[in-house]
């Protein structure tokens, strides 16, 4: 199999995870039940995702000028990402986000992005012989748009293709992707860059449908508990069904999912196994604490498929 180069441009920070019973009130103290503090943020996390997967990953992105970005380039090390441009802003902390985890397992999450902000287009010019070998281009929304935007036009310029996770919810124009790409919100995101309130499968499918006269890339909303769904180059729609698993800690499933969208594409596996790795590694995460330790290696996702199966799915007739 062809080892295949993706560049992530996108955030690192420290994850400060807090195990919680409930939030507290206004003037309220409570106890956490425990705490761990952990490499995360999405641009990292889809990174490390990527290379656990035995893809070649190259990282753009910023760090400060702390023990916290020392750590970082350090995990970014034993993951095998190479981090030669991820670079060290003086004057301000490295990305830091605080994730509260309820007994569900849902997440609330606040970041403060410290030099995440600070990447700019000029990180980009130099790192440029990085858009001249990679295949595909990943990009969140963790850092400043304007770098997103001219992430994806030197992309365009290199024929790199773009996968560009519009996480965490905002808007962004995303006209400005092209047809080789794909946009892969989950369900509040789409919302947001559609207008379509989504509660059943159907407002997903008016979503992309929304989506689809703003900008020619495929898409693929991730929908929790309810799978996901993609469209395809004939422009029918599947709906990946959700994986029954036993739901531990939802942080860091979505980075899991492009991970095994940007495997199964870079590998030229075909788009229906691309999206059931991509929907087992998302469920994989799901089952395990925290962010980067719930990311899994292929061994995990094969040991997945041999027990659970590949993944059922169907057309959804319109
Ligand atoms: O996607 C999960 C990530 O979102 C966490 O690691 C946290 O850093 C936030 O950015």
């Amino acid at each position: 199999m062809k080892i295949s180069r993706v560049l992530v441009v996108g955030s690192l920070n420290i994850d400060m995870v807090l195990k919680i019973d409930r939030m507290p009130e206004t003037g309220e103290n409570l106890f956490a039940r425990d705490f761990s503090m952990l490499p995360g943020g999405k641009g990292n996390n889809q990174a490390i995702a990527c290379a656990r997967l035995g893809l070649m990953v190259y990282m753009i992105g910023k760090i400060g000028d702390d023990d916290f970005g020392a750590r970082l380039r350090m995990n970014l090390e034993q993951e095998n990402v190479d981090f030669s441009f991820v670079t060290r802003q003086s004057l301000t902390h490295s990305g830091l986000a605080f994730i509260f985890i309820d007994q569900y397992g849902e997440n609330r999450i606040i970041v403060a992005p410290g030099a995440n902000m600070k990447l700019g287009v000029g990180d980009l010019e130099n790192a440029s012989q990085l858009f001249e070998t990679c295949e595909f281009l990943i990009l969140q929304l963790e850092v400043p748009h304007d770098v997103v935007k001219k992430a994806i036009q030197h992309a365009h310029d290199y024929g790199v293709k773009v996968i560009l996770n519009p996480a965490p919810a905002q808007s962004f124009p995303v006209e400005i992707l092209g047809e080789n790409d794909f946009i892969t919100p989950n369900q509040y995101e789409a919302e947001v860059l559609s207008g379509v309130r989504i509660r059943t499968l159907d407002d997903a499918v008016k979503a992309v449908k929304v989506l689809d006269e703003r900008c020619a890339a495929r898409k693929v909303i991730t929908l929790g508990e309810k799978g996901a769904l993609a469209s395809d180059q004939k422009n029918r729609f599947l709906h990946l069904f959700p994986r029954q698993i036993d739901v531990q800690d939802t942080t860091a499933a979505g980075d899991a999912f492009n991970a095994g969208l940007a495997f199964g594409l870079s590998t030229g596996m075909d788009w229906i196994s691309t999206l059931q790795l991509a929907n087992n590694a998302g469920a994989i995460a799901c089952t395990r604490v925290g962010a980067q330790s719930a990311l899994p290696y292929m061994r995990d996702i094969k040991n997945f498929s041999s027990t659970h199966g590949e993944g059922e799915f169907r057309y959804v007739d319109l």
